[in-house]
C-alpha cells in the first residue's frame, strides 16, 4: 500500500537543485530537473555518502563523497551497469512534494550481490 508522505516544498527546490529529507524511517535525496522532481534512496550505495547533498548537473548527481554517478531519474549508476539505486515515486500537489516510501523500485544491494 502507498504511504506518501509531504518532504519538500517545490518553491522550496528550484530547477537544478537537490535536497536530502527524512522521509518515515528514509533518508531520500531529492532532485528538481528540467522534467519534473525526482526521488533516490540518500544513501549511496558505496560507502553511504548523502546524495542529496551531491552535485546535481542535468540529470547526474555526483556523490559528494567519492564521485560515484547516478542518474536521478531512474538511479542508474553512470558507469556500472549492474547498480542502480532505489527510487521512490514523487507526487507534485500544488506546492508540495510527497515521496511513496512504501516500495523502493529496485534495491541496489541485490543488484550489487
Ligand atoms: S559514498 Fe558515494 S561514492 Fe563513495
Amino acid at each position: 500500500m502507498a504511504e506518501w508522505i509531504q518532504v519538500a516544498r517545490l518553491s522550496e527546490l528550484p530547477p537544478g537543485t537537490a535536497t536530502e529529507v527524512v522521509a518515515g524511517e528514509r533518508i531520500v535525496a531529492l532532485f528538481r530537473v528540467e522534467d519534473g522532481v525526482y526521488a533516490l534512496d540518500g544513501v549511496c550505495p558505496h560507502q553511504g555518502g548523502p546524495l542529496g547533498q551531491g552535485h546535481l548537473e542535468g540529470c547526474t548527481v555526483t556523490c559528494p563523497w567519492h564521485g560515484w554517478q547516478f542518474d536521478v531519474r531512474n538511479g542508474q549508476h553512470q558507469f556500472n551497469a549492474a547498480i542502480r539505486q532505489p527510487t521512490f515515486p514523487v507526487r507534485v500537489e500544488g506546492d508540495d512534494i510527497f515521496v511513496d516510501i512504501s516500495v523502493p523500485s529496485s534495491d541496489s544491494k541485490k543488484d550489487i550481490e
